[in-house]
């Protein structure tokens, strides 16, 4: 029986345990998306995990969609980068820089061209999103043009160049929780008359054109996906068949050998049984919400190789010291979530600093 304090291997890396950092995103880098020293003390500290994943990362201006959120696709941001990579691999954990392209879930004012989202389709989210003026309502997101999909394919393309060049062990492409890729797969968001929309296979296009891109660019062993499938993020509704679509996705996926498929799982136990039987490498799973007291089940029950977790190691930057000592852990503070400084980020005390 597996044990999540056993170490496994991952692409072309070992993890030392099998717990990972769930990426977060924490609105605290420069205007210009740069890491600084607060971010590498955050992820530094919690860097007992066998793995980090980071929060999401924007591979182009345009594909921002939350203020102070890290890029990857300048220089600067690649440096900035490079001292986290180095801060988490000194402490003997790896490093996978997610990925994450908002598309619609966006707003003018927090990008810096002050672009209007792009989307699959001209489909508002009804919603709103903070701005440095305060919250404000979200535009309805311009179209992409056939033509301009190849372009949002080569900024995966160059962003997981960057991430290797950064020194991380790979990129987790975000495909997950309502964002561009997800907006594709998803068919109410999704109303696209050319080959990138309408059925399955085109609405995953993109999808499997950015892997492709990725694989190509530094090879399947430092590539991972996010899925969600049907948890409704950002006004996505993928209707009845959506297990389909993941199936599909899945299918197609496997052959490509990437380093790992990591699923936000909601509860559909059977298409989470038919992923892990159909999946060849490592499946990393998020069972959000889960009591702390059920870490590390989905391991031993076989159903992972990987568990990851967010609130929890947000807030416990020694989170596996204290699982492996039953001790009692510190409680997230989400009015700290999304910005502001040290405060509920680099501020949580260790077991050490209570005693
Ligand atoms: C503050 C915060 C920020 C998040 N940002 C991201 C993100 O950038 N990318 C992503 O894929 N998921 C993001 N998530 C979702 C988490 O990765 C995770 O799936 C979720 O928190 C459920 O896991 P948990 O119950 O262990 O926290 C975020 C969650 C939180 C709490």
């Amino acid at each position: 029986m597996s044990n999540l304090w056993d170490p496994i291997s991952l692409g072309n890396t070992v993890l030392k345990n099998r717990l990972a950092m769930a990426p977060m995103t924490r609105n605290r880098t420069t205007v210009e998306g740069v890491p600084t020293e607060l971010t590498v003390e955050y992820y530094r500290q919690r860097s007992g995990l066998g793995l980090i994943i980071t929060e999401g990362t924007q591979p182009s201006a345009e594909g921002q969609g939350y203020l102070l959120t890290p890029g990857i696709y300048n220089q600067a941001q690649i440096e900035g980068w490079a001292k986290v990579a180095d801060a988490v691999h000194a402490e003997g954990s790896a490093l996978f820089i997610q990925v994450m392209h908002a598309g619609r879930i966006s707003h003018p004012d927090n990008t810096l061209g002050g672009t209007l989202p792009v989307a699959p389709s001209a489909v508002n989210p009804e919603t709103h999103i903070y701005t440095l003026d305060g919250a404000k309502d979200i535009p309805t997101p311009r179209e992409l043009a056939t033509e301009e999909i190849a372009g949002v394919v080569e900024e995966f393309r160059t962003a997981a160049r960057s991430a290797i060049a950064a020194g991380a062990d790979g990129i987790e492409i975000h495909s997950a929780n309502g964002y561009l890729l997800h907006q594709f797969l998803s068919p109410n968001t999704n109303l696209r008359a050319d080959g990138y929309g309408g059925d399955i296979a085109a609405r995953a296009r993109i999808v499997l054109e950015v892997v492709r891109a990725a694989v190509e660019e530094i090879g399947a062993d430092r590539v991972g996906i996010r899925l969600s499938p049907n948890n409704g993020a950002g006004g996505t509704v993928e209707g009845e068949n959506y297990r389909e679509t993941y199936q599909y996705l899945v299918q197609q996926l496997a052959p490509l050998g990437l380093a790992y498929l990591h699923l936000l799982h909601i509860g559909d136990e059977g298409l989470l049984g038919w992923i892990r039987e159909n999946w060849p490498s490592r499946l990393i799973l998020n069972r959000a919400g889960r009591p702390v007291s059920q870490i590390g089940a989905d391991i031993q029950a076989g159903l992972a190789d990987i568990e990851s977790v967010g609130q929890p190691v947000l807030a416990n930057p020694d989170l596996q010291e204290r699982l492996q000592s039953s001790a009692a852990l510190n409680e997230a503070d989400a009015s700290t979530f999304y910005g502001g400084g040290q405060q509920g980020y680099t501020d949580y005390p260790t077991l050490q600093e209570i005693s």
